[in-house]
Order: C-alpha cells, then structure tokens, then sequence
C-alpha cells in the first residue's frame, strides 16, 4: 500500500491527498467541522496556514455549541453541508427524522485509510485493477445528536490528476429516516474568482452535448437532468475554468457524475463571492426511505484536476474512462466496423434484402452486421411490440437465426438490436402484465413514441425481460447489442413500493438497469455492447462501465457532426464514441456532403456505415472499400491514441483536431472547413503533442516535418473549394 497518497497529521487535523501532480487538503476545524482547504496543482507541504479567517457577519448565525461570533457555517468552506445549523448555501444533504425535522449537524467523527478503492455495491464507479494503484481515505461524519452517520469516500490514484468522491448515508439511530436529497460530493471554493467560468454540455435529441460557457455570478445555477436519464439536453458533467483558461492553458476542475438518472450540478457564490459545487442524484422528485441499520451508497464523482487547460482535463478523463471504469473483452479491443440498416431500411426489411445488403458488406469490406430495430413481435412501426423480444416471423420469413447464419458464412460479425426497458401498450407483455408499465393507477400515463417505461425497479419485470433476451442469445450466435431507450422517464411511480416510498422509484429504475446489464454482460462476455438512448442521450460515465462504446447521436450529419463529437470529447475517449457514415442527403438535416467528408468525419470515432449499400455506384463502392482500409490501419491510434482539440467548431468556419499515439509514432490530423469563400482567409493549424525531435512523414505525399516544425509552425489547411470540405494527414515517425 502507497501510504505517502494520504496523510492526516493528528496535530493540525489536517487530510493531504497528494500524488505528483495534485492535492487535496482538509482540516479539522474547531467543534469538528470538517473544512475544505484546497484542490488544485500538488502541494508538497502544507502547514497549515490558511485557515478560515474568523469575522463576525451579520444574519450568519454561529456553529451550533459554539458561542464565537466570528465562527460560521454560513461562510466556512466544508466538505459535505447538511441542511439546518445555519448555513443557507445548497446544502448537500437533508434527512428527514420521523418528526419531521430534516436538520443535521455533522461533525468530524474518525477515519481511515486504506489500499485500493472499494467497489461500490450496484453502481459504476472507477476501479483500480492493483491494490496499490490508488488509496482511499474514508471520513465519516456524525449528526451531532443522532446516530446518523455519513462516510465520505475520496480516492487518489498514483498516477492520474483524479480524486473519485463518494458518500454513504448509515443509519444507527432507532427510528426510520428519509433523505430528501444526498449528493455525491461538494466542493466550496474559497478563492473568490478563482474559477469564474462553467463549462456544460447541454444540448437536444439530435443535437447532443453542444459546449456551452458561461460566467457564474452571485446566486445559484443549476444543470440537471429531471428526465430520468442522463439525457440529451444536459449531460451529467461540467468543468469550472479560469477565466483565461482555454483548451490549453489554465487551470480547470473536470467533473464527471458517474450515473445514468437524474443528477444534478449546483453551483452558488455565495455572500462574500465563494463557490460551492454540490453534485450527485437529482433531489428533485427523489427521497429515501433508510430504515434503521440500513445503508444507502450514492453514485461517484470523478473529479479531475488540469493546470494546462481543457485538453489535459480531457486527457485526464479518457484514459481513466477507458481503462478504469470501461470493462470486459472489448476494452481495450478494436472495435469492428458495421453496417446498421436503420437508415438503410427501417422497419423495412425481410432475409432477401438483409441479406443483399450484407453481400455488399462483406464485399466492401465491413466486418459487422447490425439489425437495428423492428425485427421482433409484430413490430412494423414505432408503436408496438417493446417487451416481446421473440422474433417477428411474418417479416423475417427465413427467421432471425437464419440472418444470424448467412452474416456468419460471410465472415462477419452478427449484432442485434433491443430496447429492454420499454413496453408497448400493443404488445403480448402488456396484454400478461399490464402492472409491469411504470405508471399512477388511475390515470393514464403520458406516451412518447407511442412507448413506456417498464418499471425496472421491480425484480420480476428484470427477470422477464433477461429469461427473453437470454432465449434469444442462447439460440443465436450474436456478437454485438446495441442497448436502446427512447423515451424520457414520466408517471414516475412503482406499484411495488408505498406511498411514502415513491420518491425512491427513478433511481430504484436506475439500479435495476444497472443489475440487469451487470448480469447480462457478465453471462455473456464476449458480446460488445452498445449503449443508445435515442442517439447519445444516455452517454454518461456510468453506461461506459458496463459498455465500452456509445452511439453519439441519431444525428449523422457530418458538419453537425463535427460539434457533437467535439463536444462528446471533451469528457469522452474516442473509443466510445461511435460514428457513422450516412446517406445523403442527410435524413436529419437535407444538407449533402460528399463521401469522403462523411468518412473523415465518421473516422474520427469508433466508425460504421448506416446506408443501404445496394444503391452504392461502383465509385461510392470503392471509394468506402479504401475509407475502410485507411481506417483499418488508422484504428488503433484513433480508439486508443490520445485526442487533441485544435480549432473548435464553436467558435468559427474551421474545425481541427488531432490523434497522436502515446508513444508518439504517429499522428492523424483531421480538418473542416464548413462554408467555402471566394477570398478565403489563409486558415492555418499548429499540432501538439508530436515529439520535438522526431521526423513525421505525410504518409500521402512523402512530405517530411520535424515534429518541432509541426508543434510550433504547424501548416496551412488545404485549399478547399466548395463548402464542407475534410482532410485527414497521417503522419508517421521515419523509420517505423
Ligand atoms: C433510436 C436509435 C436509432 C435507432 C432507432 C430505432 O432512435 O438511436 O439508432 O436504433 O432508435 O428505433
């Protein structure tokens, strides 16, 4: 065990988590109240000079049992705040005693420090794969009257700039309790104006994770998810930067809530221009029932700490998503490239058309054919068959096991698509078990997509649909699943809890997701997994855990594209994001791009095609016959390769950003350029990252760049003509 990761020194009560690159430091403050000190860049020392400044402020009222003025919780930056003892900043907890008061007062009651990270029961969370990798240091925190106690957990690791946070309610005290709201973590910021600005990543259904930054000022701002998803319109992570921070300057805190249901990120400066950040579930419509000597884990946070801007942030988090919260035989794997036919045809198809269709495929090429959605029940359309997962005989005449086969003969992979936490009300599972929809009795529940949610809280709906998927999977030989959910979460209610209890539901939803893809991933190892929500509405830190790649959105527009998996990149790997090329004109947007651009674009992520290859020209065939040989070589440095962001699409006409293999032998370079001009500005492009003394070639011309010449000079951008012009340069260390 690496004990130099975490000290308390006894004397001065002071917690210093501290790898080479960051610390976090805590105090002891008078009467036990755990006091935060300091995140940021590594401090070697630290002694304990920068304690809080006593002041006596009108209307902030004093630390109960303590009678200095000067003392208050309503300005001392703490650790975990609760409601009530007089601070009036968001709280990050309130539990409700049977009398009704929803006040606590914590205050420090002992520690621990131990190897490794411990495994969050039922929930993602990051993971160490040696004991020694990362130590975690455990304080708990005692209501100063009840047994009510909160342990908060922060693991440091050896070797990355992350600090993962989470906190576990224990209920000693005889009587039952109920938390209204408990967060994951908080962080109170001293230095006023130290991080003035807020990164997020809202967005739309077909318009994911757009960047957004803004300026925090006195009050309180909320991004949240109340949708019962992580969702598309506010994903479950932000960045505090400063103010001249950009993506390669400045220091930033990246913070990554690893959960798929409702969260939220509350950020207030408060009186005197402190900032304080409580993140985890969202409270709204959420509470807790915690019976006597019951438990309750919240989710995780990760946070990561940059002091070179965005771009390091991102680095920070990729490599840590990709090797310590995705899992399983794909992890590290090469991801195939498929062909899906929903664009291509729907609900649309039969075994003939299937399978000509993967006839061109593996002529081309492709290594994986995905059948997307409408082959089972009696599905022709969106509004029925969700919860009949047996195959559709009347369109797949052959039957599904004969797709399987004929994809197999032809030497590709077979994947398959399921939405298995939905129902519709035109289905065999609704007619058996009407009470397995989430709904009010009484009333009727609000549609969407003609579907509704099936009450995953309930073990007995998990069970029905994991005895059906498994009938499926035992019988065909499937290599792939694409995991789908399309609709927001409403009549939020479960037959299966009572009344007082029913703030429990979506998050009991959430759990109940989490068990079932546990227990089918791990039953089916082999299979790679992708998860959906309509595009990328639940592209979050805790899907990743139980499967390694995304699809980034319904939206396969190259240029809108490009801001989406920018965006995505800011807190995702590559490798988990999937991107397809598309026909034109684009069923999303009528714009029309040429091939090669939907390719590069399309290359830049964890590439497949969704188009109906039949109608290809021989050019478009062999135009994609060599986008996936390029790709083939290109692989493993864009899944696995660090990614750099160079000019982003947000802020003009061009766009660029760059791949480089971590033992920097390689690079690929991508640039956009979206409207074209009749007197074009001279665009330009430095790279990053290469090594200064190392000789690349361009792999297409032969033209060779000192990598200094390239970090430091950079080169021109094509001279495109016509709008919505790409290119990628491979360049190649010489001698490799
Ligand atoms: C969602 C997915 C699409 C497709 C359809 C099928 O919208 O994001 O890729 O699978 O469902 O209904």
């Amino acid at each position: 065990m690496n004990h130099n990761l975490i000290t308390f020194d006894q004397e001065q009560g002071i917690f210093h988590l501290k790898n080479n690159e960051i610390s976090y430091i805590m105090k002891l403050e008078d009467e036990g109240v755990l006091a935060h000190i300091y995140f940021g860049k590594k401090v070697n020392q630290y002694h304990d000079h920068k304690n809080y400044p006593r002041r006596d402020r009108g209307f902030s009222g004093n630390v109960p049992g303590q009678e200095e003025r000067a003392y208050s919780k309503d300005t001392l930056p703490q650790e975990f705040s609760s409601h009530g003892s007089m601070d009036y900043r968001i709280p990050a907890s309130i539990i409700q005693r049977q009398n009704g008061a929803n006040l606590t007062d914590l205050r420090y009651h002992s520690y621990d420090i131990s190897a490794g990270k411990p495994v969050l029961a039922g929930l993602p969370s990051a993971y160490v794969v040696e004991e020694n990798e990362a130590s975690t240091l455990t304080i708990t925190l005692k209501d100063r009257f009840e047994e009510i106690y909160l342990d908060l957990f922060y693991t440091i690791y050896n070797e990355r700039n992350v600090i993962a946070r989470s906190v576990k309610v224990r209920n000693l005290t005889n009587q039952t309790l109920s938390i209204e709201k408990i967060a994951s973590m908080q962080l109170d910021l001293t230095n006023s104006g130290k991080y003035q600005d807020v990164l997020s990543l809202p967005g739309a259904h077909v318009q994911e994770r757009q960047v957004n930054r803004e300026k925090l000022s006195a009050g309180i701002k909320r991004f949240e998810s109340r949708r019962g998803a992580t969702s598309h319109h506010m994903n479950s992570f932000i960045a505090l930067m400063e103010e001249d921070a950009n993506e390669f300057n400045g220091e930033v805190i990246g913070v990554h809530l690893v959960y798929s249901g409702n969260h939220s990120f509350e950020l207030e400066v408060d009186q005197i221009n402190q900032l304080r950040l409580v993140v985890g579930i969202n409270e709204y419509n959420f509470s807790w029932e915690l019976k006597t000597q019951q438990e309750f884990q919240t989710p995780e946070v990760l946070l990561a700490y940059s002091d070179s801007g965005l771009n390091k942030m991102s680095d920070t988090f990729h490599h840590l998503l990709r090797e310590r919260v995705a899992r399983g035989a794909h992890q590290y794997a090469e991801r195939p490239i498929l062909v899906n036919n929903w664009e291509a045809t729907y609900f649309d198809f039969t075994n003939e058309k299937i399978e000509a269709i993967v006839d061109e495929a593996a002529d081309l090429g492709i290594e994986m054919f995905v059948l997307d959605d409408g082959w089972f029940g009696h599905r022709n359309n969106d509004d029925s068959s969700l919860g009949d997962w047996f195959e559709f005989e009347g369109k797949l005449a052959k039957g599904l096991k004969a797709v399987a086969d004929y994809v197999h003969a032809k030497k590709l992979k077979f994947g398959l698509w399921f939405e298995p936490e939905m129902i519709s009300i035109d289905s065999k599972l609704y007619e058996e078990h009407p009470d397995y929809l989430m709904q009010v009795p009484g009333r009727t529940p609000s549609g969407s997509r003609d579907q509704h949610l099936l009450d995953m809280g309930r073990k007995e709906v998990r069970e029905n649909i994991q005895k059906q998927m498994e009938a499926i999977l035992n019988t065909i030989e499937i290599d792939y699943i694409k995991w789908d959910m399309n609709r927001s979460m409403s009549d939020t209610y479960s037959v299966a809890l009572e009344s007082h209890q029913q703030g429990e539901t979506a998050h009991r939803y959430i759990l109940g997701v989490y068990e079932l893809m546990e227990n089918l991933t791990e039953k089916y190892p082999k299979i790679l997994w992708e998860g959906c929500s309509g595009g990328g509405g639940r592209f979050d830190a805790g899907f990743l855990y139980y499967m390694p790649q995304s699809w980034a959105s319904d939206n396969t527009d190259a240029i809108e594209r490009l801001k989406i998996q920018y965006g995505t990149s800011i807190a995702y790997p590559t490798s988990a994001i999937t991107a397809h090329v598309s026909a034109v004109p684009n069923h999303q947007t009528g714009r029309v791009t040429s091939l090669k651009t939907r390719g590069d674009v399309a290359m830049s992520g964890v590439l497949g095609y969704e188009l109906d290859l039949t109608m290809l020209s021989e050019a478009e065939k062999d135009e994609i016959t060599q986008q996936i040989k390029v790709y083939q070589d290109l692989r493993p440095l864009v899944q696995y390769g660090n990614f750099i962001r160079l000019i982003s699409p947000f802020e003009g006409n061009t766009t660029a950003w760059l791949f480089v293999a971590e033992d920097q032998s390689e690079a690929l370079l991508f640039m956009a350029r979206t409207l074209a001009s009749a007197q074009p500005v001279f665009n330009e492009v430095r790279l990053k990252g290469l090594a200064e003394d190392f000789l690349y070639e361009d792999q297409a011309t032969g033209e060779i760049y000192s990598g200094s010449e390239l970090n430091q000079i950079g080169v021109y951008f094509p001279d495109f003509y016509g709008d919505f012009q790409t290119k990628l340069i491979h360049f190649k260390k010489r001698g490799n």
